[in-house]
């Protein structure tokens, strides 16, 4: 039977109930099908900081290596470490297994609530094909002349070839998937920009985006500046399909998405490394919400949803189908809501709902 290595590091805050809930339908699938799912937790993040002066051990990378799959719970707690330290353990997962596509799917559910008032499980299906490893989060700039009145302070962003041309390509790749499976039959990718401005990057990016679409003429191209798109992706949801946007503006419009989706309590993503040269992370993208630590409130439909894109990865489709149908089922039937919803369920309760569901579902 085959076995699956999943590392598991819960991080910070919420992180260690929603791993719970992780490891709970990652049991649940493993019993249902022929597989099964070797779980490691690996206690990283601001208490081992404060224990040992660094986020995580220096052999990190290599310890995670050989594992299949990861999950990241949720990093950083700003009262322990300063967060621009404290991130440094994902930022670093993502660059050092060239995790080069952030994969975030944005979908509402039927009886999930948005306040957005465009936002219906209709209007609302899209995936956002952020680029994980490089541009405006490159690490490279300095300061200058720190604490004096002459202070200078540069970042610079870093857009090459080959990381643009990766993850057009995947985008259009998933433009023309989705087509053919009839998820969205207008196959459209929508290329994220701010040429107007960023003179430099962005005309770079947007040469790439129309040098790659080429080689995909079945699929329709489309351009939004950054800016607009916020806007019309809360006008008009339905627009939208596949989306390919830069590291920091991906960022920031799938924080929008969160919102189309039904909060941060639903929004999932997965870091892919499409080569599978190196583990992909799955995670949901709440923070960490050191503030209800412990508590069992918050939702993990989002952790959730990881482990089913995690299934999806992993070429589990009957699992990564049957977790879906579950959250569609229990959220639709409205009786098991967490507080982000107006209820009064733990956890660990909508964690249970939905493990129920998966093992109710019939092979
Ligand atoms: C995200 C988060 C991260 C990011 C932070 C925690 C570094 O906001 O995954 O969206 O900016 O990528
Ligand atoms: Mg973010």
């Amino acid at each position: 039977m085959k076995t699956y290595d999943i590392a598991i590091i819960p991080g910070d805050g919420v992180g260690k109930e929603i791993s719970d809930e992780a490891v709970k339908i990652l049991d649940a699938v493993a019993e249902k099908y022929s597989f099964n799912v070797k779980t490691e937790t690996f206690g990283w993040g601001c208490d081992y900081y404060l224990k040992h002066g660094q986020m995580m051990p220096d052999d990190m990378l290599a310890t995670l290596k050989d594992f299949d799959a990861l999950f990241l719970g949720c990093v950083g707690d700003a009262n322990k470490v300063p967060d621009h330290i404290s991130l440094i353990l994902i930022l670093s997962i993502r660059k050092s297994f060239d995790q080069y596509v952030n994969l975030r799917p944005i979908k509402l559910y039927p009886g999930v609530e948005t306040p957005i008032k465009s936002a219906t499980p209709e209007t609302v299906d899209m995936v956002v094909i952020r680029e994980n490893t490089e541009g405006e989060y490159s690490s490279t700039g300095g300061i200058f002349k720190m604490g004096t009145p002459d202070a200078i302070a540069t970042q610079t962003g870093i857009f090459t070839q080959k990381g643009c041309e990766r993850i057009m390509r995947y985008a259009f790749d998933l433009a023309r998937k989705r087509k053919k499976l009839g998820e969205s039959p207008a196959g459209m990718v929508t290329n994220c920009t701010k040429s107007n401005a960023l003179n430099y990057s962005m005309v770079f990016w947007d040469r790439v985006y129309d040098q790659v679409s080429r080689d995909y003429p079945d699929i329709k191209t489309d351009m939004a500046l950054v800016d607009a798109l916020t806007m019309w992706l809360v006008k008009n949801p339905d627009y939208f399909d596949v989306i390919v946007a830069s590291n920091l503006f991906g960022d920031i419009i799938t924080d929008l998405g969160a919102m189309l989706q039904g909060g941060m309590g639903f929004a999932a993503g997965g870091n892919i490394n499409p080569e599978g040269e190196y583990p992909s992370m799955f995670e949901p993208i709440h923070g960490s919400a050191p503030k209800y630590e412990g508590q069992g409130v918050v939702n993990p439909v989002a952790t959730i949803e990881s482990i089913r894109m995690m299934m999806d990865h992993l070429g589990e489709t009957q699992a990564s189908r049957d977790i879906e149908t579950a959250l569609s089922q229990v959220l639709k039937e409205g009786k098991t809501k967490t507080r982000d919803m107006g209820g009064k369920h733990s956890t660990a309760e909508m964690g249970d709902a939905i493990k129920d569901a998966i093992l109710q579902i019939e092979k």
